[in-house]
């Protein structure tokens, strides 16, 4: 099996990897996947619908916005799965898994969630009903869910969300739980940033998740959403994501982009491609590391430019839809020995 993966891969190699193709050598590496976010709007550009349905390059799409709580359900009790239900088609189209993304987040928050002032127990009844509708929704479709996204801080406490503050941590349990119970086939994910490394708010999601475990409360993944900084990417990822493994869960780097400050230069594209390198290669030192998404593939969507004054250039198209040597370095990330 060994002898001929890697034959495999020098016939694919000396092809050239100039059309290399990102979701065959990470299957290549015995992964299941490498992904794109894609946002609903960006489908009317055919070219770039064209390359998202390449399914050698992306064998999984995740909604970047349409699934969460501001759009799906806007007013209480009243639920729109149009664009999900667009992602959706078209990944089934292609032959590519999708990602569902998100059930319980403090942003992208429907208003009302926030302004109705609800008691514990009511608030409680509105993440069974939003969390359970929507996953059962796509009940047997979706092949992961990130169920619960961001609720630490970087100093490893509790965001102050307001799920936290009328529930305490008890929210992890009941959205896990009920996802659960709306589809049990899909593998239900704890979603954060600033997690891909050993830190302080890695440690809290690891202490929680041993006691999830202790609880026998659903847990399967850990995403590490992946947004980091050209020059400064954390050294101690491997080690991380192989202490979760230890724990029992998969991991998946889920929304991963690298940008820098702009203006471009060759340099900067340079070290932009060593650490797209670095983090293919320490996802493939893990075996329970399943798979990776980039928060879309295409400088041209990026939400860097509008998030981050002064940066961007995060993604290994540019925005011309060309690939960048940080298509290159994603390539040599999953071939390295
Ligand atoms: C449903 O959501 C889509 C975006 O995903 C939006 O374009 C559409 O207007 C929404 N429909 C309603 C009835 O709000
Ligand atoms: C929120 O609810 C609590 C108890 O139900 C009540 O004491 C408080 O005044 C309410 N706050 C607002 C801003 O409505």
């Amino acid at each position: 099996m060994k002898s001929f993966t890697f034959a495999a891969l020098a016939v694919l190699l000396s092809a050239h990897t100039a059309t290399a193709q990102l979701n065959i050598f990470a299957k290549l590496a015995g992964k299941k996947y490498f992904g794109s976010a894609v946002d609903n709007p960006a489908l009317s550009d055919l070219p770039y619908k064209k390359i998202l349905s390449d399914v050698k390059e992306f064998g999984s799409l995740t909604a970047s916005n349409t699934l969460k709580w501001e759009t799906v359900e806007a007013q209480r009790g009243v639920f729109n799965f149009t664009g999900g239900d667009e992602i959706l088609a078209l990944g089934r189209r292609n032959g590519q898994l999708v990602r569902g993304h998100t059930c319980v987040w403090h942003s992208q928050l429907a208003p009302w969630v926030e302004a109705g002032n609800f008691s514990a127990k009511e608030l409680n009844k509105i993440i069974e009903s939003h969390c359970g509708t929507i996953v059962r929704h796509y009940r047997g479709k979706i092949y992961a869910w990130d169920v619960v996204n961001e609720a630490f801080e970087d100093d490893g406490t509790f965001r102050q969300s307001v799920f936290y503050k009328t529930l305490g941590d008890s929210f992890f349990e009941t959205s896990l739980r009920v996802a659960r119970k709306a589809d049990p086939s899909t593998k239900l994910y704890l979603n954060d940033y600033n997690i891909e490394g050993v830190n302080a708010k890695s440690d809290a999601y690891y202490n929680l998740i041993k006691d999830l475990k202790r609880k026998r409360v659903p847990i399967d993944g850990i995403g590490a959403q992946g947004h980091l900084i050209v020059g400064r990417v954390p050294n101690t990822i491997q080690e991380n994501f192989q202490r979760f493994a230890d724990l029992g869960v998969d991991i998946a780097i889920t929304e991963l982009d690298i940008r820098m400050e702009l203006p471009v230069t060759p340099e900067k594209l340079e070290q932009q491609k060593k650490d797209y390198e670095t983090v293919i290669k320490a996802c493939k030192a893990v075996k329970r590391c399943i798979g990776i998404t980039i928060w879309d593939y295409t400088d041209k969507y990026s939400w860097v430019p509008s998030w981050f004054e002064g940066e961007g250039a995060a993604l290994p198209w540019d925005e011309n839809l060309k690939k960048k040597p940080a298509y290159y370095g994603i390539v040599s990330g999953w071939i390295a020995r």
